[in-house]
């Protein structure tokens, strides 16, 4: 795929085909408008999905108003406790097309409930998407692989091996549970991509006719490096987050967002006597501080209407120590501050 943005979109259309034909009628002839109550769809994700599944529900002629976001609980993975309820009542006034689950959210790095959402989706027929464009590499770290449990149940999966991976852009996979669902794009034509052809054709999965070859990169990666070097440094920025998330437990300085599931730390540094809006301000500063050497990156998201600094770690080799002297050049800006 061109990427996780494009993956999700395809995702997306792909569910609410498999919704129409259920219908009885084909979605890539009649549209939307096949629909008795088009208004109606739903497709659900939390509340801090990426930003693509707007787009996709925009360039799908859904609008956002089909978007509907789940709550979250206090480490901002969908909420268990209340999900199964909020479902019966969203059936009241709506048709739930697809659930998403994000595996590793942009913010937080949060893994959704998978297997509990797969269930619910199993019940009532509603397709399950895995958004793991960031996550779902740590699928392959085998401690943290228990984390994505019910991703066999999926019925798509999106993952960007252009992130952790280092391959090149674009480079992005999209899984489907069971490869007929790709038979919902194809779209053939007598001079190419043609009906009776029987060699592997990636045009008839997913729109573009012109593409890389984006697969020789990857595997190369993966042969080149071996399976055991690619966990290694995908462990290795999850151990280090992991460690400082423990670090910054106990500290009294920084105020920490949430335990990490993947390879993000959200915090905010404290300064005696700062409360609300210049809380929310000393955190731009500290981030512009920080980013104007150019040594160090750090970037920033809105937690709950709270601005906090944000850690994520990619790169196989980033370790504990590094991420440390990140705190320690904050905690260095905040004395600069105080005197
Ligand atoms: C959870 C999630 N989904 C989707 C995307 C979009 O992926 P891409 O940048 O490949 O379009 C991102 C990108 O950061 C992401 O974090």
């Amino acid at each position: 795929m061109y990427s996780g943005t494009y993956g999700n979109q395809q995702a997306l259309y792909m569910a609410l085909h498999r919704h129409a034909e259920r219908q009885g009628f084909d979605l890539a002839q009649k549209g939307i408008g096949g629909f008795t109550h088009p208004q109606r769809l739903a497709i659900l994700a939390a509340e801090g999905a990426h930003f693509s599944l707007k787009h996709a529900v925009r360039m799908l002629g859904l609008g956002e108003q089909s978007l509907i976001s789940l709550p979250v609980d206090a480490q901002w993975r969908i909420d268990k406790e209340v999900l199964p309820t909020i479902i019966q009542e969203l059936r009241r006034k709506h048709d739930i097309v697809c659930m998403v689950a994000t595996a590793g959210t942009t913010s937080t790095g949060a893994i959704d409930p998978i297997a509990l959402m797969a269930e619910l989706c199993a019940e009532s027929g509603v397709w399950l998407h895995v958004d793991g464009a960031y996550g779902y590499a740590y699928k392959l770290v085998p401690e943290w692989s228990p984390r994505f449990a019910g991703d066999d149940l999926a019925d798509s999966i999106i993952w960007d091996a252009h992130k952790q991976l280092g391959a090149p852009i674009p480079n992005s996979i999209l899984f489907v549970r069971q490869r007929t669902e790709f038979g919902r794009m194809a779209l053939y034509s007598p001079y190419f991509n043609r009906a009776e052809d029987v060699e592997p054709n990636p045009g008839l999965k997913s729109p573009p006719s012109t593409r890389p070859l984006s697969a020789l990169p990857l595997t190369a990666i993966l042969r080149g490096q071996g399976l055991r070097q690619v966990i290694e440094g995908l462990r290795t920025p999850l151990v280090a987050i992991k460690t400082l998330a423990d670090y910054l437990h106990d500290v009294a300085d920084i105020e920490l967002f949430h335990q990490p599931d993947t390879g993000i730390l959200c915090f905010r540094m404290r300064l005696a006597g700062l409360t609300g809006e210049a809380l929310d301000d000393l955190q731009r500063h500290l981030y512009e501080r920080l980013m104007a050497p150019g040594k160090r990156s750090i970037s920033m998201t809105n937690l709950a209407g709270k601005r906090v600094l944000r850690l994520v770690t990619v790169s196989p080799y980033t370790t504990f120590t590094d991420l440390m002297e990140t705190v320690g050049e904050l905690r260095r800006l905040i004395r600069e501050i105080r005197e």
